[in-house]
């Protein structure tokens, strides 16, 4: 069998670092394309030294000419699977929300998502095939995160992106799916200004009916999957990997 390639954005640090070390040891041919270059060069290079076949690619998902070009310079003969984890959560109160700060969220997490999609999708169908997964959030399709509209907002709308592209695709053996993730410990989440930070984490795991706060890992876990032939009639779905947390009463 020939070896699966996967590309990973926002691969370097957190959900997708993670992700990519996952697909590594399945025993794909890993591409992690992120902003973050020493940290995604380093995370690289330690696969690399583990025996794994993992390169890195600066791609900005704001820039057009970035994710085409490194879509172009890395996907060899087609992409069998694409994970559009890249993304940014900024506190702005909604009263305060500039044209600018809304901008620059929906182009790094919904548009990024919509551009490496678009520059991976010809090749992939070329080949037979594939599978597209998005990271949206708890808060793109159940929770409110008030301060937060232009990442929820964002979050939301890749889950119509997903639908329509698992139809539009679904004949060309496309599949589409999204997951989100609730409370995850990561540098995003852990960022004081902007998220919960290290104390709001420990509160948080109290609401959250396994008890803990989510591990990098146990959304990588999901990603794999979704990537898989064990998800061969998976499509157009969203799953959430959250602890319990949204059904809780
Ligand atoms: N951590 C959580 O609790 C949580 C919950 C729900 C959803 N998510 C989502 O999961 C995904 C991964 O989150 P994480 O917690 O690992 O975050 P993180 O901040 O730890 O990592 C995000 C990665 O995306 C990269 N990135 C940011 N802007 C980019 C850009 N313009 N171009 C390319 N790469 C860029 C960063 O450099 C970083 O490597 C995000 O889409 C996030 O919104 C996370």
């Amino acid at each position: 069998m020939t070896q699966q390639r996967v590309l990973i954005t926002g691969g370097s640090i957190g959900i997708g670092a993670a992700t990519a070390s996952k697909f590594a040891a399945a025993g794909y041919s890993v591409v992690i394309a992120d902003v973050l270059d020493s940290e995604g060069e380093a995370h690289a290079a330690e696969l690399v030294r583990s025996g794994f076949d993992v390169e890195f690619v600066h791609m900005d998902m704001a820039s057009a000419s970035d994710v085409t070009e490194g879509v172009r310079a890395t996907e060899r003969d087609g992409f069998d699977a694409v994970i559009a984890n890249a993304g940014i959560a900024r506190l702005t109160p909604f009263l305060s929300l500039g044209e600018e700060s809304w901008k620059h969220t929906m182009d790094v997490n919904l548009e990024g998502t919509r551009r490496v999609y678009q520059a991976a999708l010809p090749a992939m169908i070329a080949k037979g095939g594939g599978s597209l997964v998005a990271l949206t959030s708890i808060s793109g399709v159940a929770y409110g995160w008030g301060e937060h509209a232009h990442y929820s907002t964002s979050k939301a709308a890749l889950v119509g992106l997903t639908r329509a592209v698992a139809v539009e695709f679904g004949g060309r053996q496309v599949r589409a799916n999204a997951i989100a993730p609730g409370f995850i410990r990561t540098a995003q989440s852990l960022d004081e200004v902007n998220s919960m930070g290290a104390a709001g984490m420990v509160g948080a795991a109290d609401r959250v009916p396994l008890g803990r706060i989510g591990d990098p890992d146990d959304v990588a876990d999901v990603v794999v999957f979704l990537a898989s032939d064990a998800a061969r009639y998976i499509s157009g779905q969203v799953i959430v990997v959250d602890g319990g947390l949204l059904v809780k009463q």
